[in-house]
């Protein structure tokens, strides 16, 4: 089964038609995400680096080609069986950190447990715990108005986490922070890397990047360079083999 890898691409293209013209925002991607890889997407604007994370967190379908999540093809899947999996193994982070104005952290951090029969005080214990955790413990009440850019992207990482998922998927999470914020973001995500959780991020900074572990360069939607550790990394069982 490891060989599989966490999540795998085959052959995926992602297509937009916009009147007369054809948009390959993803262009025969092939690529295998281990569990526990530090990885970082970059590349120009407009080479796919977001399309490429909605379709490999399952937030959006590829236009053909499959995916594979800890070793199941994802490709029938229902939209319940998609959401289970975004819920229960992804968390998510953007740029523009996407908190409820006027909304607690505390209760920020809770929202992706609203929906599951995970009672209210086990939710705000976790939440506490995941706040403390990214160093917000005596910020519970603040709502993001009260808090700096770098502190809200980290109520962000909170709840990325509060379901302790397998995988972060981060969005440029330095794109709108100073320097030293960015650099506070990427010290938690190194130690999450650390305490085993796989993260792949898209940055346009090679100050970020240089955190991960593997490097993915994209262009007009294709893979162009993918380097771990400074070699070159292949594609194992192409062809679909186990
Ligand atoms: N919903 C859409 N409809 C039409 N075209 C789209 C859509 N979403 C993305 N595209 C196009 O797909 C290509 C890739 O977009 P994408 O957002 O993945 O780029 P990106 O590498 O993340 O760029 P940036 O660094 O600016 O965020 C772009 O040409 C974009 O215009
Ligand atoms: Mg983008």
């Amino acid at each position: 089964m490891k060989n599989h890898g966490l999540i795998a691409l085959q052959n995926v293209f992602k297509t937009y038609q916009l009147g007369e013209s054809t948009i390959h925002a993803i262009n025969s991607v092939s690529l295998a995400i281990e569990k526990g890889e530090f990885v970082a997407v970059i590349g120009p604007s407009g080479s796919g680096k977001s399309t490429l994370m909605h379709i490999c967190s399952l937030l959006d379908n590829p236009s053909s080609g499959t995916i594979t999540f800890e070793g199941v093809d994802t490709t029938n899947f229902s939209e319940e069986q998609l959401a289970h999996i975004r819920n229960q193994k992804v968390g998510f982070v953007f740029q523009q950190f996407n908190l409820l104005p006027r909304t607690s952290a505390l209760e920020n951090v809770q929202l992706p447990l609203l929906y599951t029969d995970i009672t209210r005080h086990e939710r705000q214990q976790r939440a506490r715990d995941m706040l403390a955790g990214v160093g917000l413990g005596d910020r519970l009440n603040n709502t993001p108005s009260q808090l700096s850019g770098g502190q809200q992207q980290r109520v962000a990482i909170a709840r990325a986490l509060i379901n302790n998922p397998e995988v972060i998927f981060a969005d440029e999470p330095t794109g709108n922070l100073d320097t030293k914020s960015g650099r506070e973001i990427m010290d938690l995500m190194t130690d999450l890397h650390r305490e085993g959780k796989t993260i792949v991020l898209v940055t346009h900074e090679s100050e970020v990047a240089a955190f991960a572990k593997r490097i993915i360069s994209m262009r007009d939607g294709k893979i162009v360079s993918d380097r771990k550790d400074g070699k070159k990394v292949h594609l194992k069982n192409k062809g679909g083999g186990r």
